[in-house]
């Protein structure tokens, strides 16, 4: 049994969330032959010894805004270009929360490190997020057969998703007592509501990819899942172990795969 699946669906069950069965095997499987390295324990004491030192710890909050801002315009174009709208349905509303977190992250640093933010960088923090809302956001298009990505093509997508959320939890789990060590007394509740949203919608983009994932391999085509889950999991693994040697990727949340 490896931690990180065992993490991620106890999180899943938290949450009282619908899991297939065949899901979580497959998880299981992938997580077992290719364990990750953000859940092992050097991991987390990296992750804790970079974000002592606070310039490292403002970095990584304001990388944070970026990439989830730039996350939430991949995901959207992403749902552009799915056939099944039921998924892309639930694809578009993964992309505005990934558009509020780019806003959490600036609101965060904000509230912890208020002196650090001089009007360039306020400014900046500001185009990060597309700002896209349940009321607003991009026209919903279906798409035209010539723009329809192939179904195997969208299902790797969404593995990879769904392994990355898996990823983003277990990074939002180590942010926070971070967060709450940065923290003023008087702002304490308030980072922790905070920290209860990030992980809570975490939780709930590990569903509904796992539920994609789950009505795909119901559809017939369990053996191709279960091969491209032991895969992704191989190359996110190989991805951001490439990173931690830069050290830059060691707090980061990101969503996108290339
Ligand atoms: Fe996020
Ligand atoms: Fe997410």
């Amino acid at each position: 049994m490896n931690n990180v699946s065992e993490l991620a669906l106890s999180y899943l069950q938290r949450y009282n969330c619908q899991i297939f069965e065949d899901y979580k095997t497959v998880l299981r499987e992938a997580c077992e032959i290719h364990p990750p390295p953000h859940g092992m324990a050097w991991y987390g004491n990296l992750y804790r010894q970079l974000a002592r030192q606070s310039e490292w710890f403002v970095n990584s909050l304001i990388t944070n805004s970026a990439e989830e801002g730039t996350g939430a315009r991949g995901v959207w174009q992403f749902s552009q270009r799915i056939e099944n709208q039921d998924f892309a349905e639930l694809v578009r509303n993964h992309s505005i929360d990934e558009s509020r977190h780019s806003k959490m992250f600036a609101a965060l640093l904000n509230i912890l490190f208020p002196s650090q933010i001089d009007a360039d960088l306020w400014a900046k923090l500001q185009t990060f997020s597309p700002e896209y809302y349940p009321h607003q956001h991009p026209p919903i298009e279906i798409p035209t057969p010539d723009q329809i990505m192939d179904e195997k093509l969208v299902m790797d997508e969404i593995i990879q998703i769904n392994l990355l959320e898996i990823r983003a939890l277990i990074l939002q789990l180590l942010l926070r007592p971070v967060l709450q060590a940065y923290a003023k007394p008087e702002d304490l509740p308030k980072i922790t509501q905070m920290s209860d949203v990030l992980i809570y919608d975490e939780t709930k983009h590990i569903e509904y990819s796992a539920y994609c994932i789950g009505k795909y391999i119901e559809a017939g085509h369990e053996s191709w899942v279960r091969e491209m889950m032991i895969y992704r999991q191989q190359t996110i693994n190989e991805m951001f172990l490439e990173g931690v040697e830069l050290e830059n990727s060691v707090g980061k949340t990101v969503l996108t795969t290339q």
